[in-house]
């Protein structure tokens, strides 16, 4: 749409915003800042009932196409001012057809795939009658006993603003009358990902320098591309919780960021806000909430139950609660929902039919795994191997293969890793066996919301020992053995951080049982977080990273162990060695005591807290050589730009893909800075001798930060090292200097 148009389109529903807000009652304004709950748990009355009264905005927790349309008819012909609803749920990666878990997709470092795989879980979302997903979750997160890290991008916030831009694009695209696409929700906001020791909804305390310089990047860059709403987090943020807080909602977001649409906030958050002991009562909760300008309250009804009041009171004014209505109706305006309140029930099953949607889902699992080990080339296996067996609590389980975040409702459905390796392998004899079985030593309240998840009664020690010693027998019969281990899907998530990163259960007993028969052994992990690998990595020849690849995920496994597809993905967080590492992260400061200098101190005398694997590292069944690193200029100005090039080529003997990495370091400064940031990569692929070179900008965009010092945004004069290479601990360096 042209600019002049899109400014006219945006005055004319200005004036319908206006118009419905002079004849909707102040109880209905309210009830448009209230989120109905559709699900068992969900408190408040019947949905039914709110709607047809004018008391609901939105509806979440509702996955039934049909019952979309009888609640969006109670709303359109029954309440007061016939205000569609808008219905919400977490579509986080699909909503029939299932992709890679986010931080999978981020390991991919191509933006094309969360675009794509978005694209088409908003399409599928949105023909089942969606309207509203709450996604992407943007947390970075440098602390893997986090659970919720398998819903984000990673350690890295350059990375994690190119994944959040490139999610926004595919749920939502660049219209939002777009019929095919979903409005996106950037969330947690902020600061989630920094709970105290990894605990999921523990406290944060985060300097101004660490929230603008680290966290709150990918929400700006979600904020840039358009994003039509944000959710708040749960967790008190420097002492206030983020949905009350003021400073976060008002100041940095609609005032700095210029943000026009709408916030919600986390389930319950509002009411909570009396729970976290900062709110007196829930009047004064729906007080903080609303002035800290928190449009939509997730189904706590503290708005509901204390608004009108609040305004009748003088506590609060009705053009106070216009303001927090407005952007809701904006946008409920800009879909078209008036117009077009209700979705084709037969749509659905057309669109989940679609081969696109699988072949999508294949593609975007090949392109998220990571190699990690693969000594002597025993990878890719030879599909004339004839027998092999496969091994592991996760390689014969749906739920594994699919991850965390399924949309309520869903029925697992995934190519299991047994699956694809006996579809690719139709003349082969493959035998499974699952080993003894893992599971959490507290169950997580989720497991009860989802389906096929009803909690079995836990092995005895004798019926676990048969497993193993099953499992043992099974390998000794094979030529070949892979091991599929990790973790299941309520073992990373919310509610689902742990203290050690080790396989859970008797996984490393059972894979070092298997590994002294002496047959060749890969590994395959199936996980949502970093896992401590310790002995694996050093003793077992093959290991691929396959997270919770998605519906495909067995195939594109099969695919790459066994040559159908060169693994290219790289790791968009730090591997540690043991939880108790963690936060480990590539971007540190240097210290007055670095490795190598006279008066060096080891971090811990028990073990070095150096990863296991290191930030945006990966093999590939090629090599790479990156060379001829220059810059444009070896001086520039303060505010001026540069041009990094840096040339790669493929010196192996099979096609493949790298990911040309760019990294700085500000050598001194107002404040001191990371001793590596990343500030640039570019997946490519190259045949066997090919050589490409790949560009990057560096300017004030990359070079600017938030000063602790100077308590502002500054770009220093300084001298930089630059490197360029496949992974955090690139050695290809350049210089240049930045003067006044
Ligand atoms: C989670 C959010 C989610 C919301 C709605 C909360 O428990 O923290 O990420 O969007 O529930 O389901």
């Amino acid at each position: 749409m042209s600019k002049a148009k899109d400014s006219e389109k945006q005055k004319q529903v200005a004036v319908k915003v206006e118009a419905l807000l002079k004849k909707m009652s102040l109880e209905e304004k309210v009830g448009q800042l209230n989120q109905v709950g559709g699900a068992a748990f969900s408190p408040g009355p019947a949905a039914e009932d709110q709607i047809r009264k004018g008391g609901a905005g939105s509806v979440l927790w509702l996955n039934d196409t049909k019952k979309f349309n009888e609640l969006q008819k109670i709303a359109m012909e029954e309440s007061p001012s016939g205000i569609p609803l808008l219905f919400a749920l977490d579509v986080i990666h699909g909503y029939r057809t299932i992709f890679p878990v986010p931080l999978a997709m981020a390991a991919s470092w191509d933006p094309n795939v969360p675009e794509k795989t978005q694209t088409i879980a908003a399409k599928e979302a949105r023909a089942a009658g969606l309207h509203w997903t709450f996604g992407p979750m943007l947390d970075i997160c440098r602390d893997p006993r986090w659970g919720r890290i398998v819903e984000g991008a990673g350690e890295d916030p350059y990375l994690g603003s190119a994944m959040a831009a490139a999610q926004v694009r595919g749920f939502q695209g660049d219209d939002l009358s777009d019929s095919e696409r979903v409005l996106a929700c950037a969330k947690h906001f902020a600061g989630y990902g920094y709970s105290d020791g990894g605990r999921d909804y523990d406290p944060v305390y985060l300097s101004e320098a660490q929230l603008r310089n680290i966290v709150l990047p990918p929400f700006k860059a979600a904020a840039d591309a358009g994003v039509a709403t944000f959710m708040s987090a749960y967790m008190d943020l420097n002492d206030v919780p983020a949905t009350g807080n003021r400073w976060l909602l008002r100041q940095v977001l609609r005032e700095e960021w210029g943000f026009d649409g709408f916030l919600v906030s986390d389930a319950f958050a509002v009411g909570n806000m009396v729970i976290q002991h900062h709110a007196k009562d829930k009047r004064e909760a729906a007080l903080r909430g609303l002035k800290a300008g928190m449009n939509m309250d997730m189904s706590s009804y503290t708005y509901t139950e204390n608004a009108a009041q609040l305004v009748a009171d003088g506590a609060l004014t009705e053009a106070e609660i216009d303001e927090l209505v407005r952007p809701i109706l904006t946008i409920k305006f800009k879909m078209g929902l008036f117009e077009k309140p209700y979705v084709d029930e037969t749509l659905l099953e057309k669109v989940i039919a679609l081969p696109e949607h699988r072949t999508a889902s294949r593609w975007a699992a090949q392109r998220s795994m990571v190699l990690l080990r693969n000594e002597g080339g025993l990878l890719p296996l030879s599909k004339d191997i004839k027998k092999v067996s496969v091994i592991g609590p996760v390689a014969d389980s749906m739920q594994a293969t699919e991850g965390s975040w399924m949309v309520f409702g869903h029925t697992p459905a995934a190519v299991t890793v047994l699956e694809g390796i006996r579809a690719k392998l139709p003349n082969a004899e493959v035998t499974y066996a699952s080993g003894p079985e893992i599971r959490r030593d507290i169950p997580s309240w989720f497991e009860s919301l989802m389906a096929g998840q009803e909690r079995k009664p836990e092995q005895t020690p004798a019926e676990s020992e048969s497993a193993f010693q099953s499992a043992l027998e099974v390998a000794k019969a094979a030529d070949q053995v892979i091991m599929v281990l990790g973790e299941t899907d309520v073992m990373a998530g919310e509610a689902a951080s742990r203290a050690s990163l080790d396989l859970p259960g008797r996984q490393e007993e059972l894979l070092k049982a298997v590994s002294a028969l002496g047959k060749p052994v890969v590994l395959v992990l199936l996980n949502g977080r970093p896992l401590s690998i310790n002995w694996a990595a050093e003793n077992v020849p093959a290991i691929l990273e396959a997270w919770e690849p998605g519906t495909e995920g067995g195939n594109a496994v099969a695919d790459i162990l066994f040559g159908d597809a060169n693994p290219g993905g790289k790791l968009p967080v730090t591997f540690p060695r043991k939880g108790s590492h963690a936060p480990l992260y590539y971007a540190r400061n240097m210290t007055h005591s670095p490795e190598g200098s006279p008066m060096y101190n080891p971090r811990y005398w028990d073990g070095l807290p150096v990863p296991l694997y290191p930030f945006g590292f990966g093999l590939s069944y090629t090599t790479f050589e990156f060379s001829n690193l220059k810059v444009s200029a070896e001086k520039i100005k303060v505010g001026a730009s540069l041009t990094v090039t840096v040339d790669v080529t493929n010196t192996g003997k099979v096609a493949g893909d790298e990911v040309a990495q760019l990294y700085i370091h500000q050598q001194y400064g107002t404040d001191t800075r990371p001793i590596r940031e990343l500030k640039g990569f570019e997946r490519i692929t190259l045949q066997p001798g090919e050589k490409k070179t790949v560009t990057f900008s560096l300017g004030a965009n990359e070079l600017t930060y938030w000063s602790s010092n100077a308590g502002k945004w500054i770009q220093d004069p300084a001298s930089f090292d630059l490197w360029a290479g496949s992974d955090s601990q690139a050695s290809l360096h350049a210089e240049f200097e930045v003067t006044s």
